[in-house]
């Protein structure tokens, strides 16, 4: 597995492993079983993973796979693990929120996660509306100061507001953001953004929720409901991409390109972010050990110039999607935002 340094001394694996699997959303989750499998993504290479304060029940798995992969494979092989969480306060508290919030929130985390100073915190922020983003962003600061954080990144975040929280001088190592062979939002602005002010690029929804791999090739256009939310999610941005024949038409144009690298069309559509400018990794979910292999493969296929040129013909006729990093998702009364839920730090 490669492996990048995104900021002095911290090195990550290319692929990170994706947790919103194990939140609930994507069928019963045998816990022993799935800090098993994170010992096998560890072991394997994948030693990076993406989890949120709002995945119930993720950041104690994960905990608990730490105390365990120390036990199995000593401290040294523990240090080299990361997980990146996210802080995600309430839409209910947004217009209200104080320090104390944030502390207690990133607590949380730190006590669920076995660690005394959190990786990587993501923060995600619902309504620009609510002005208090870059106070909090500024208690976050602090939290670093005193060693409860090491990173602090965003996620969700759309280029002004990325380009306003670096002008505040706030230390911002990444973005986590949907970026894919289906959204290509990134590349109007964000992505020479983060050239211009060196800060990473996560990727999510590179195989969008598993429409990109071969299980969707040829099979007729689903119906809602949709097995998952994961597929609930990328099913609306293949409908505003151009609907299923043209995602059709792509699925065909990788399933060529995986026959001649040997391998399945998720691993091509991950394999293809993987190799744009700024991007330092791509985070693939997983339920489980499943696509371990197919995931591992991810960061060795070389594509040619041959390759991207015949993605890019396939996507020929398709349609921009709409706005900045996540502008369609911010609408909560619309069709992307009125899907997700808001206030799962309370429980809701
Ligand atoms: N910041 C945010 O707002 C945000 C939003 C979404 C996601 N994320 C993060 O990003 C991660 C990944 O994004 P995502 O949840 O949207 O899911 P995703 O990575 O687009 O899709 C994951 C699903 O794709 C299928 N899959 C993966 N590899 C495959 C392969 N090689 N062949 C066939 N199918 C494969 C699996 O489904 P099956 O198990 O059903 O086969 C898997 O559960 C999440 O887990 C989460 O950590 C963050």
């Amino acid at each position: 597995m490669q492996r990048i340094t995104i900021a002095p001394g911290y090195e990550i694996s290319r692929v990170i492993r994706g947790g919103w699997q194990l939140a609930g959303g994507h069928g019963a989750v045998d816990e022993d079983m799935a800090i098993d499998d994170m010992v096998a993504f560890a072991d394997a290479g994948i030693t990076t993973f993406d989890c949120a304060d709002i995945y119930t029940g993720v950041e104690d798995l994960i905990g608990r796979f730490r105390l365990r992969y120390r036990d199995l494979r000593g401290q040294a092989a523990l240090d080299r693990l990361h997980v990146h969480t996210k802080f995600v306060p309430d839409l209910g508290v947004l217009r209200t929120i104080t320090k104390a919030y944030v502390e207690n929130v990133i607590d949380t985390s730190r006590k669920r996660l076995n660690l005394d100073r959190l990786d990587l915190v993501q923060f995600h922020w619902w309504d620009y509306e609510m002005p208090a983003w870059l106070d909090t962003l500024g208690w976050l600061k602090e939290l670093q100061a005193e060693d409860r954080i090491d990173k602090i990144s965003g996620t969700n975040f759309d280029s002004d507001h990325v380009d306003a929280i670096i002008d505040a001088g706030i230390p911002f190592t990444s973005l986590q953001l949907q970026y894919s062979l289906l959204d290509r939002r990134p590349e109007k602005q964000m992505v020479t953004l983060a050239k211009r002010h060196d800060f990473a690029l996560f990727c999510y929804g590179t195989v969008a929720g598993g429409f990109l791999s071969d299980r969707w090739l040829g099979k007729p256009e689903p119906e809602h409901p949709l097995e998952n939310r994961s597929l609930t999610k990328y099913k609306l941005i293949i409908d505003d991409l151009g609907g299923w024949e043209l995602f059709q038409a792509l699925l065909s144009a990788l399933r060529k390109i995986a026959d001649r690298h040997s391998t399945d069309i998720a691993t091509i559509a991950s394999a293809a972010m993987l190799r744009k400018p700024g991007v330092s990794a791509v985070i693939v979910g997983a339920r489980n050990r499943e696509h371990l292999g197919a995931n591992l493969a991810i960061a060795s296929v070389e594509l040619s110039a041959a390759d991207l040129a015949e993605i890019d013909a396939a996507l020929v006729g398709s349609a921009e999607l709409e706005g900045d990093v996540y502008t369609l998702e911010r609408d909560r009364a619309g069709r992307h935002g009125s899907i997700m839920k808001y206030n799962l730090n309370k429980g809701e």
